[in-house]
């Protein structure tokens, strides 16, 4: 699996017969390479309603004709716009054609132009064999702990700008709670009020038994 990041919190996940894109955040992020317009997925998953998550998602949809991975209120707000959309919940999992994903608790607010959408969420995604938690926007929580049990994670996105979610330190705190193979920190730099040093970060993990990776937007990690 090629996990490419676009900066912020989106990732594009490209597995051998399917790709999905997580919180596209596209035309207004300083940080991406890549336009709406470019991106060709089988899903798209959202975390919350916030327009840096939310991003391109009901544009990409449309022409695409993919649906909308998100918690039910969020799904409910963008097929209003004409998106497609498969509604799910905290703790639920489906099987969908390029694997399978669950919706697990973020502690953050979830908003859009109209107010309220439900519950934020993070994602674990089984595709291809491989394991990939993206957190969300989140503070740190014990049930990481939980999660880390119950899952063997391979790659696990992890917030660090702190401000609106976890900063360096809980994230590394995060990382002992999730034990995956590698680390990549999001949700840094693209304003300056999350800026951080993700050197910090993969510093931070040295002696740990988790690698951490800092991909540039526009930069790939195979797995
Ligand atoms: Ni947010
Ligand atoms: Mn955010």
């Amino acid at each position: 699996m090629k996990i490419t990041y676009q900066g912020h919190a989106c990732f594009l996940l490209q597995g051998k017969d399917h790709r999905i894109i997580i919180d596209p955040f596209l035309k207004d992020n300083p940080l991406a390479r890549i336009k709406p317009e470019d991106v060709e997925v089988d899903a798209i998953l959202v975390t919350h309603g916030h327009f840096d998550h939310l991003g391109d998602a009901v544009e990409i949809s449309k022409r695409c004709k993919t649906p909308i991975i998100a918690p039910f209120e969020l799904v409910n707000y963008c097929q209003g716009k004409g998106a497609q959309g498969h509604p799910m919940h905290i703790g639920g999992s489906y099987d969908f054609p390029f694997g399978k994903v669950k919706l697990t608790i973020a502690h953050h607010g979830s908003t859009t132009d109209t107010g309220a959408v439900g519950n934020p969420c993070g994602f674990l995604i089984f595709m291809d064999g491989r394991t990939v938690y993206h957190a969300g926007d989140t503070g740190l929580f014990m049930d990481m702990k939980l999660i880390g049990e119950m899952n063997d994670i391979d790659v696990a996105l992890l917030p660090i700008g702190g401000n609106f979610t976890m900063d360096i330190d809980d994230a590394l705190k995060a990382v002992e709670f999730l034990r995956p193979k590698v680390a990549i920190p999001m949700h840094y730099n693209t304003f300056d009020v999350i800026k951080q040093d993700p050197q910090r970060f993969v510093d931070g993990l040295k002696g740990s038994s988790t690698k951490g990776v800092i991909l540039n937007p526009g930069e790939s990690y195979e797995i």
